[in-house]
């Protein structure tokens, strides 16, 4: 079974995908062994304890510093034991010494085909905003493995979807997240636990 803690910042419909796929048996092999959010209100909490999965926030506001903070957030990843850690619409900047200690470990999801639309201060909406300011007819979704960069480990996964005239970021962002990255998170997650990467 391979261990996998997720981590998120807000709605959570990736981690609802993932847990979706699990109970359908589209993902196997895989338990969800906590959810941690940097932010305590994330409606994703809440979807995990639905569930029954220990569900924990770690906020920054608690902590003095951010060194403080990131040692505070390192341990209750490790506390969960995870094979894998997922980073599923996690909109924190991972600890240095984390990607060190879990190197080839970690995976993101991107609302975008990198290397387009990505790196810093490419996250959410903005990079719907992003892409459908420079006119793409074509973007997606890509997972892939973390490193110290932003955005910038080997990719696992790519999925294309189509910008339509009159789309705004919402419903961009809507399109991509159901016909990609619901899609193909889960997916990356099967092969790891798999053995098929
Ligand atoms: C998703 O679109 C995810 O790809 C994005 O945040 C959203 C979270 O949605 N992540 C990033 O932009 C990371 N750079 P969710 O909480 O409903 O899964």
């Amino acid at each position: 079974m391979l261990r996998v803690c997720v981590c998120v910042s807000g709605g959570g419909t990736n981690l609802q995908a993932l847990m979706d796929a699990i109970d359908a048996g589209q993902v196997t092999n895989t338990q969800i062994v906590r959810v941690i959010s940097n932010n305590k209100g994330a409606y994703a909490l809440e979807r995990a304890r639905k569930k029954g999965i220990d569900a924990v926030a770690v906020s920054p506001k608690d902590y003095g510093d951010r060194e403080t903070f990131n040692e505070a957030f390192l341990e209750c990843v490790d506390a969960a034991e995870p094979d894998l850690v997922v980073l599923a619409g996690f909109l924190v900047v991972l600890p240095p010494e984390m990607i060190r200690k879990y190197e080839g470990r970690i995976i993101n999801i991107h609302p975008a085909l990198i290397p387009s639309f990505c790196g810093k201060g490419f996250y959410g909406l903005k990079v719907h905003e992003a892409a459908l300011a420079r006119g793409v007819k074509i973007t997606g979704a890509t997972v892939h493995f973390v490193d110290e960069g932003t955005d910038t480990g080997p990719i696992i996964l790519q999925k294309a979807v189509e910008v339509l005239s009159g789309d705004t970021p919402e419903a961009l962002q809507r399109r991509v997240m159901e016909q990609a990255e619901w899609v193909i998170l889960p997916q990356a997650v099967n092969m790891i636990a798999n053995g098929l990467l």
